[in-house]
């Protein structure tokens, strides 16, 4: 918690499987086409009254988790790279896996074009509201934009469940934040924003539990080796990471293993009959929150650290 030091991540090839079969994966990429159907879409132009953005309005503290969520929302081409990376479209792959990578890949470039107008409506926030002025803002944008990421898995199931926190987590953070900032034309962003995370979330959730379904057992020890080494993106590369992450949490509560509750629901969901290590892995996930703020059937509060031990 302490570090501010930063290091490049080391990139990595092609993803191992298993892999669920394509037919699979087009239905589970058809589900999270329908969910976010042509009524429910929106776009930065539109989306909100940007004349009266009014950054007078919030906090300081308020102010700095508006410039956090930015650059992370900002890094999209590093996290869209991982894809084409790790289920890369190319001959590098077999037909069968390729197959699977195509279906995959109709999920991946929608949920960047929504990731992307996140980006350019935070953006947009910060220079109309007076946060910062666009050239200056770019200039910092570009500094960390250009950093690499990578995930440090090499199962598929691993970057599944990994983007399934953290769409969890980050859905729940702007809930949070946008029931206390002062500026209803930022509440609004959140607002939209939070709906297109969740339905990222529910996609991840859907294949998370095909893959349980499917393998069960065969993909406990991926899913539990992301929560023992959880780390949101950019943590390791974005300079004053933790202090910005321990000032956003100021404005509204943070805590990405918030978000474990609802892997352990999808596990109980996906397993009628729960094995020994899925049993393990429930117990393991609800160990490493650090806070329990519902009630839940769980152990005391264990750092990560500890936990994963
Ligand atoms: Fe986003
Ligand atoms: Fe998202």
């Amino acid at each position: 918690m302490t570090t501010t030091t930063t290091r490049a991540p080391v990139l990595r090839g092609p993803v191992d499987g298993p892999f669920l079969a394509p037919g699979d994966m087009a239905e589970a990429v058809t589900d999270f086409h329908r969910a976010g159907a042509a009524e429910r879409r929106w776009d930065v132009e539109t989306a909100v009254d940007w004349t009266a953005a009014d950054a007078n309005r919030l906090t300081d503290g308020q102010r700095s988790a508006v410039r956090f969520i930015t650059l992370i929302e900002d890094h999209l081409p590093g996290y869209f790279a991982v894809y084409t990376r790790r289920f890369p479209l190319t001959d590098e792959v077999s037909e069968q896996d390729f197959a699977h990578h195509r279906e995959l890949y109709h999920f991946t470039v929608r949920w960047a074009v929504e990731e992307d107008s996140h980006a350019r409506a935070l953006f947009r926030y910060q220079t109309d509201s007076g946060i910062a002025c666009p050239d200056d803002l770019r200039r910092e944008l570009a500094a960390e934009g250009r950093k690499p990421f990578e995930l440090p898995h090499d199962e598929s199931v691993a970057l599944f469940a990994y983007a399934l926190v953290q769409e969890k987590a980050t859905q729940i953070y702007y809930q949070q934040l946008r029931s206390v900032v002062g500026d209803p034309v930022l509440a609004e962003l959140l607002n939209r924003l939070s709906r297109d995370e969740a339905r990222h979330f529910a996609f991840m959730a859907d294949i998370l539990e095909r893959y349980l379904r499917v393998y069960g057992d065969a993909v406990v020890e991926p899913i539990r080796d992301v929560i023992a080494h959880f780390r949101m993106p950019l943590a390791d590369t974005m300079r004053g990471y933790w202090r910005w992450a321990l000032r956003i949490a100021d404005a509204a509560r943070y805590d990405h293993t918030d978000a474990y509750e609802h892997l352990i629901r999808i596990v109980n969901r996906a397993v009628d009959a729960p094995s020994d290590r899925v049993d393990e892995l429930t117990r393991f996930v609800a160990a490493c929150r650090t806070a329990a703020p519902l009630p839940l059937t769980t152990p005391a509060a264990v750092p990560p650290a500890a936990a994963s031990a």
